[in-house]
């Protein structure tokens, strides 16, 4: 009878000296989790695409299969470290006249302002988070009428809190040149688009699973999200 008294006083007070500590995840957590959540030491697979931003290939890349691979890894770099660069199979050429670069793209000039878009938004916005989501959906808005670029800008900027009217100014200023002349640079030998790249080697299988792609190169314990 004592010993039963003596333990529930042992008892309450294990548990209130818990409470009092603070202890930052619940008991039961198991350790499988823990070491989810720090996996030390695996770097993030490197993922660059080169694209454009009126081809169909593209477009089904990044509104879903992209979209697919960000929904299970996350968007904060931690997995997957993702690169868009807006220029594909364009062509440029320096114009003494006006001292910018003229581009030439796959599917007309909206596509030029299009991809210019873009690189103005990873402009502002460099962290892929903060970039993403506007250019999925501006990936959805855009089209070939001219001037569509606008309005897909002003829709999908007001919804993903871009400074609208300073990339409206980027893309028809020597900014915006100068920024998708930078993509150009970035842009190395392909031959065709959506060209996705894995820690410096082309993976033409990441662009029908990105997901599986990713998850196969990184090096760390296998996040939830892959299959
Ligand atoms: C340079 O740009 C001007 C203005 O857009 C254009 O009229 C001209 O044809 C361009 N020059 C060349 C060599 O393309
Ligand atoms: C990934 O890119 C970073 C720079 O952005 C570089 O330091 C790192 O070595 C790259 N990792 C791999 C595995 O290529």
């Amino acid at each position: 009878m004592k010993y039963t008294v003596l333990m529930v006083l042992v008892t309450v007070a294990v548990s209130a000296q818990t409470r009092a500590l603070h202890i930052p995840y619940p008991r039961e957590t198991p350790m499988v989790d823990l070491m989810e959540a720090t996996s030390i030491g695996a770097a993030p697979v490197n993922v660059t695409l080169y694209y454009e931003v009126l081809c169909g290939g593209c477009h089904d890349f990044i509104t879903t299969t992209l979209v697919t691979a960000v929904k299970a890894l996350g968007d904060d770099g931690s997995i997957m470290n993702f690169h868009f660069i807006p220029y594909g199979n364009s062509l440029e050429t320096w114009n003494r006249t006006t001292s910018q670069w003229d581009f030439s793209c796959q599917h007309g000039p909206e596509e030029c302002v299009g991809n210019t878009v873009d690189a103005c938004v990873i402009h502002y916005k460099p962290k892929f988070k903060d970039h993403y989501r506007f250019i999925v959906c501006f990936e959805k808005n855009v089209d070939y009428k001219s001037q569509a670029w606008k309005e897909a800008l002003e829709k999908c900027g007001k919804r993903y809190d871009m400074p609208v009217e300073e990339i409206a100014s980027c893309v028809t200023t020597k900014l915006g040149n100068t920024l998708e002349h930078e993509m150009a640079l970035r842009t190395g030998p392909h031959q065709w688009v959506p060209w996705l790249i894995l820690n410096g080697v082309h993976t033409p299988q990441a662009g029908d699973n990105l997901l599986r792609a990713v998850c196969k190169a990184y090096k760390g314990p296998k996040p939830k999200g892959c299959p």
